[in-house]
């Protein structure tokens, strides 16, 4: 996540929890203090267990607070997916649990009197050329769900769209925050390393020993087991808050790179074109400024920001044991930008799972799961990550810190070594390794977010190299004394040749 969304810039302050200093012990320990993390511990509390839920920096400061909030079932493309992959059961499975997950928001909502703005709003997925929104209908058609396919006044013009009534928005932080917490926190905690046999997290000034542990950090970060660096892949969008724009329904774009948008108190989002993480060509958000202007002409920008999930190969989420053969560890991933329902899903899940209950959605969301037809993507994904992994050991820049623009940064060579350098405004550099401390794939520059992002499993740290995503569990070593050199022989030389190192 990065920038400030319009829920973080209206929603400053939420309460501070302190940092874990030694070593506690409990029932259920939750790693990642997102959604789908809080409410987990949330459940397995009132499930009469001692939770402690660790979180690498603030609650909701990663995806969830970066959300556009929209609750429901209208989820593009994914019955006519999973009818074609796991027929039309499977589908309708699908859809049963995001009414349970929306069910489950509406009603803790509803108990504990949650000002959140949560409001039913008719939701259209829309097609340009028509096709993929009759397909939609006619999948959801198949598995019994009721929709209308419509000619739609979009705010892109007229397009053939399926419409959906009673779907929901709400402000997530206002939601999250006001459930009763009712487990230990800790902030600013990150884990750096979990032992599954001594079922021990690791974090820099201390450990926690549970009987069982929940692993929600969006991209798991146990390495040695579930595979999930081949089975998952980071998928970022962008988004702008548009002040005083207005709309009555949620609309989203079937593309897959399409336009979102949605109603909030005080205008409208604007988000998508999705791409994977560090992929992105630097013009996303002048982009989105485009395209808001043309819908509702020249407004102000209240908040833009960037956020990253994790997609599956059918497009339903992996939610249960960690690996086959880890029954006291469980994962929670892969929402595919669809993770309010989902969340609650999950966490209902874990908990039964963890009682010894039946859950109907077991088997669906198995991160044991195979599903026909999903073979191709996970090759291409697969070829892809080996790509970068690969490529990023044999690339060495020839060109030096001279060829960054300020404000910019790029892979470069400093001092006869490779770096990623970032060149402030006034001139400052600041290097750091180039390679990912993940699994050492090469990192490239996001001009949007002014972030450094892998591509490879999406690891993002800031300009100055701070980590913040998973699945990388350390910052970027950083570099300050080469890039002081190189301002001490920048100032000595007249020269101004490009090799400048
Ligand atoms: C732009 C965008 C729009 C979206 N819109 C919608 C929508 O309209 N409707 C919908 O249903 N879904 C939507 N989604 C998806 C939804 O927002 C996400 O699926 C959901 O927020 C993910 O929650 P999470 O808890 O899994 O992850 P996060 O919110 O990222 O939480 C994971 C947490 O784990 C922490 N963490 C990571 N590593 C460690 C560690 N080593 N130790 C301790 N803590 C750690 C992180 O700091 C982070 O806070 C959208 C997603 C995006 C990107
Ligand atoms: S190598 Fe895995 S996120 Fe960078």
């Amino acid at each position: 996540m990065r920038g400030y969304s319009v829920w973080q810039k209206n929603n400053p302050c939420g309460k501070r929890y302190p940092r874990l200093t030694g070593d506690i012990s409990a029932n259920a320990l939750v790693i990642g203090g997102g959604i789908a993390g809080y409410l987990t511990a949330y459940m397995l509390a009132r499930s009469g267990r001692k939770v402690a839920l660790v979180e690498g920096y603030r609650l909701f400061s990663g995806t969830t607070g970066g959300t556009t909030a929209k609750i429901t079932y209208h989820q593009g493309g994914i019955y006519p997916r999973l009818v074609k992959s796991s027929g039309i059961s499977a589908a309708r499975r699908y859809y049963e649990a995001q009414r349970a997950g929306m069910d489950e928001l509406i009603s803790l909502a509803t108990e504990h009197n949650i000002d959140c703005s949560l409001s039913p709003i008719d939701g259209y997925i829309f097609s340009a050329d028509g096709d993929e929104a009759q397909r939609i209908y006619a999948a959801m058609s198949d598995i019994g769900v009721r929709t209308e396919l419509v000619r739609a006044d979009t705010p892109v013009g007229s397009a053939l769209a399926v419409r959906a009534e009673d779907q929901f928005i709400f402000d997530p932080l206002r939601f999250l925050r006001a459930l009763p917490v009712g487990f230990e926190i800790y902030e600013n905690t990150r884990v750096s390393r979990v032992d599954v046999e001594k079922k021990t997290a690791y974090t820099e000034e201390g450990s926690v020993h549970a009987d069982m542990i929940v692993v929600a950090t969006r991209f798991p970060i146990i390495d040695s087991h579930g595979s999930y660096i081949f089975r998952i892949r980071p998928s970022e969008s962008y988004t702008i808050a548009v002040e005083g724009a207005t709309l009555d329904a949620t609309y989203l774009d079937a593309r897959e790179d399409g336009l979102s948008l949605r109603p909030y108190d005080g205008g409208v989002t604007v988000g998508g074109l999705d791409r994977r993480t560090g992929t992105g060509d630097g013009h996303a958000f002048f982009a989105l400024r485009a395209a808001a202007a043309r819908m509702f002409g020249e407004r102000r920008i209240a908040a833009e920001w960037s956020a990253q999930d994790c997609v599956t190969f059918d497009g339903v989420p992996y939610v249960g044991y960690y690996s086959p053969e880890l029954r006291d560890v469980y994962v929670i991933t892969g929402f595919g930008k669809w993770g309010m329902a989902n969340s609650a899903v999950a966490a209902r899940l874990v908990t039964d799972l963890a009682d010894g209950r039946d859950n109907p959605f077991e088997r669906l969301y198995s991160p044991a799961r195979r599903r026909k037809g999903t073979f191709g993507a996970f090759l291409r994904n697969a070829a892809r990550s080996a790509a970068y992994l690969i490529g990023g050991r044999l690339h060495f820049p020839l060109r030096g810190a001279r060829s960054i623009e300020p404000g910019g940064g790029k892979v470069v060579r400093l001092h006869g070594k490779k770096r990623a350098v970032y060149k402030e405004p006034d001139g400052r550099l600041y290097a750091i390794d180039a390679m990912c401390p993940h699994l050492r794939a090469e990192l490239r520059w996001n001009a949007d977010s002014k972030t450094w992002d892998c591509p490879c499993h999406g690891s993002r740290f800031d300009r100055y190299g701070n980590l913040l995503s998973a699945p990388s569990v350390h910052s970027c070593k950083t570099h300050a004394r080469l890039a002081a050199e190189e301002e001490r022989n920048k100032k000595k030389k007249t020269d101004t040749s490009e090799a400048d190192v």
